[in-house]
């Protein structure tokens, strides 16, 4: 007889407790426990039929990797989608998911390959309409209006197509799992049921999912473990630039992007980024400079903006858009100390033009100098981009990739590197511009004349 297991599970962690209560003791996040039952049936699940071997005797070939054609979807795969592997694309809605998945197995179809489109979200007809926009048109694209996971992998079996997208996993549900679907128990279970399904069948699955408010897919860090690949959609709804971002890659390398426009024939790849970012970049203001930034492998000039204004409040306001808030504080108080501007009574708002985000601790030149600039109200050189790290005594530190950022300012015209004197005194090549080595806050000020 089946049983029927009750429990409560963290909506956002995973984790599992006995009772409710309101705030995950794992997680911190308030209100994200809901009830959740399973039926807990025997399985038959044929054990230890493996045999442990030695790594020597072990012949690998090379992962088959198959091309979409779309240049920075396949860069962002790692050179392609390789065999078997699933790959999760999240998400916020309508950030444009199933318009490039629909442009990639385009793509794959023109290769002859056979793709298994599943949506539980839209209709055919619907997914007509945007193919329509797309201009695509196959019969080796082959839809499916499903979300139980048992039909899903049956159809699967029988048809064996090349590729399968599923749109979206928020939607599927699995007959084992008395939770709705969307709950973390389904959305884990489908995962590994579609996991296990293209290991054995050597066929990529694509899934989408959906991102919850704070931004993280829901049952989020459940799903990261059981995939290969992680990738996110990122952009501002506002604005047509797209980022897809590498966050987990078993198969190649992480914190690749690639950048696409929407347009209203799909999105457009774009090859070069660091010329679309600086487009519209005032010239001669305060509060305004370039940073080379590395996305990976990939060197990307970007602006950063700051405005710094006496506030009219007790407490100064801090903002940050696209860099570490908490990175942006220490800055400010590195500045303070080591440099004598005075920012306590100041509201400072930091800004990476185009919706981006950076990570990498080489924008910290930037974001004080930017910051100075806006205070003392002195523009900095259009033709000036720097990079550098900056220590908590006001010491700037050697960036990795120098050659890779100066190369790529070259290249779009700018005249003058500041780096830190570290990174100068290693260079080997500098692509005709003038270096500037400089290896404090103060100094930094001075060359750079704020
Ligand atoms: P969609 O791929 O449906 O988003 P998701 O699957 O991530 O929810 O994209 C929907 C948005 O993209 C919608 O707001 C309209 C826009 N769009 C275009 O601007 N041009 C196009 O050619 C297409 C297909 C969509
Ligand atoms: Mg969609």
């Amino acid at each position: 007889m089946a049983k029927i297991k009750t429990f409560f599970q963290c909506q956002a962690c995973g984790y599992v407790s006995p009772k409710w209560v309101g705030k995950c003791p794992d997680c911190g996040e308030w209100n994200t426990i809901v009830e959740e039952k399973k039926e807990s049936r025997p399985r038959g699940i044929p054990a230890g039929k493996t045999e442990p071997q030695p790594l020597n005797t072990i012949t690998s070939g090379r992962e088959k990797r198959t091309k979409t054609g779309i240049k920075e979807l396949d860069r962002v795969l790692g050179g392609g989608i390789v065999e078997g592997s699933v790959i999760l694309v999240g998400g916020d809605p309508g950030i444009g998911k199933s318009t490039i998945l629909m442009q990639a197995i385009s793509g794959l179809s023109k290769k002859q390959n056979t793709v298994l489109y599943v949506s539980g979200e839209e209709s055919p007809e619907q997914i007509k309409l945007r193919a329509e926009r797309l201009s695509i048109n196959s019969d080796r694209i082959v839809l499916l209006a499903e979300t139980s996971l048992e039909g899903i992998i049956d159809t699967a079996s029988k048809m064996n197509p090349d590729t399968i997208v599923i749109d979206s996993i928020q939607t599927m549900y699995n007959d084992d799992i008395l939770s709705a679907p969307g709950s973390v128990s389904q959305v884990r279970e489908c995962a590994a049921r579609l996991m296990f399904f293209a290991k054995r069948s050597a066929i990529p699955v694509f899934i989408v999912g959906h991102v919850t408010k704070e931004g993280a897919i829901a049952g989020p860090r459940v799903l990261e473990h059981i995939v290969d690949t992680v990738l996110y959609f990122e952009g501002d709804r506002g604005q047509p630039y797209r980022i897809l971002r590498t966050v987990k890659n078993r198969f190649g390398s992480t914190n690749e992007i690639g950048v696409f426009e929407m347009t209203d024939a799909g999105l457009v790849e774009i090859e070069n980024p660091s010329e679309l970012f600086l487009a519209q970049r005032p010239l001669n203001v305060s509060g305004s400079t370039v940073i080379a930034s590395m996305e990976g492998t990939r060197p990307l000039m970007v602006e950063l903006q700051a405005l710094v204004s006496p506030t009219t409040f007790g407490m100064p306001r801090r903002t940050s858009i696209g860099v570490d808030f908490n990175r942006v504080n220490l800055l400010v108080a590195v500045l303070e100390k080591k440099a004598g501007l005075h920012l306590g009574g100041m509201d400072i708002f930091i800004n990476v033009v185009g919706g981006l985000r950076i990570v990498e601790p080489a924008i910290d030149l930037g974001i004080v100098m930017t910051i100075a600039s806006s205070l003392k109200e002195i523009p900095i050189d259009p033709k000036i981009f720097m990079f550098g790290e900056i220590g908590l005594s006001g010491e700037i530190r050697a960036v990795a990739y120098a050659e890779q950022r100066i190369k790529e300012a070259a290249k779009i015209g700018f005249r003058t590197a500041v780096m830190s004197g570290n990174n100068q005194e290693r260079l080997k090549d500098s692509f005709g511009l003038e270096i500037i080595g400089v290896n404090n806050i103060e100094e930094a000020l001075e060359r750079i004349g704020i």
